[in-house]
């Protein structure tokens, strides 16, 4: 196996067995991004497929990260894993994925969410909370049955060119694992605590 293919696979595995404890979305995740300005923000996303192509998640591309992601397509990804004391990093370039993909996610996505998509204008100013129950009403009237895949309904794929995983230790020896990318292809170093 090529040190990439055992960093996403240590990531995938460390994952599983953040997972496995049973506790909520351990699959959320720190997204950072830039605007053209280079000023950072941050926000949480679901990870939803994890690859030798990289981390995938979905959003509204009118949303301020998609707008970001347009202007500066680099992130920076972080979770946490409190019930196994682990962290994980990762940065790279983000891709936008084929339509398909987003339409797949939209159609798994429960009727309430996908009437929420439709009826939110994500990150814009909210008036009242009346103003958002009434859109929803409304995307609820003009759809009785499927609703229909949304053109700003995007995925995008973190493509990494660093992955570090942290795991903690009780005697402070933390240990943190790097893989990076270079010209010469795939490093894989520690990390000092
Ligand atoms: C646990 C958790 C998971 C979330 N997952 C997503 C997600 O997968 N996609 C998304 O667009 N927003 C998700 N959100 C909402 C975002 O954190 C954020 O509020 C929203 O996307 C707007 O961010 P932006 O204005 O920076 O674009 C999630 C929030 C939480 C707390």
């Amino acid at each position: 196996m090529d040190l990439y293919a055992e960093a996403i696979s240590a990531l995938n595995a460390t994952l599983a067995r953040a997972e496995a404890s049973g506790r909520r979305n351990m699959n959320a995740m720190t997204l950072a991004t830039v605007n053209r300005d280079g000023r950072p923000s941050t926000r949480m996303v679901l990870l939803k497929g994890l690859d030798d192509a990289g981390l995938v998640f979905f959003t509204d591309r009118r949303s301020g990260k998609g707008q970001d992601l347009d202007s500066v397509p680099h992130a920076s990804a972080c979770f946490y894993w409190e019930p196994i004391e682990a962290q994980a990093r990762i940065d790279g370039r983000v891709v936008e994925l084929e339509r398909a993909r987003a339409e797949s996610d939209f159609r798994s996505r429960p009727r309430a969410g996908q009437v929420m998509i439709l009826a939110s204008r994500q990150s814009q100013i909210l008036e009242s909370k009346a103003a958002l129950a009434s859109a929803v009403t409304s995307v609820e009237q003009t759809y009785p049955h499927e609703v229909p895949v949304p053109e700003f309904w995007s995925g995008y794929c973190l493509v990494p060119n660093f992955i570090e995983l942290w795991f903690g230790s009780r005697d402070r020896m933390h240990e943190r694992v790097a893989y990076s990318q270079s010209e010469d292809g795939w490093q894989k170093t520690l990390l000092q605590p």
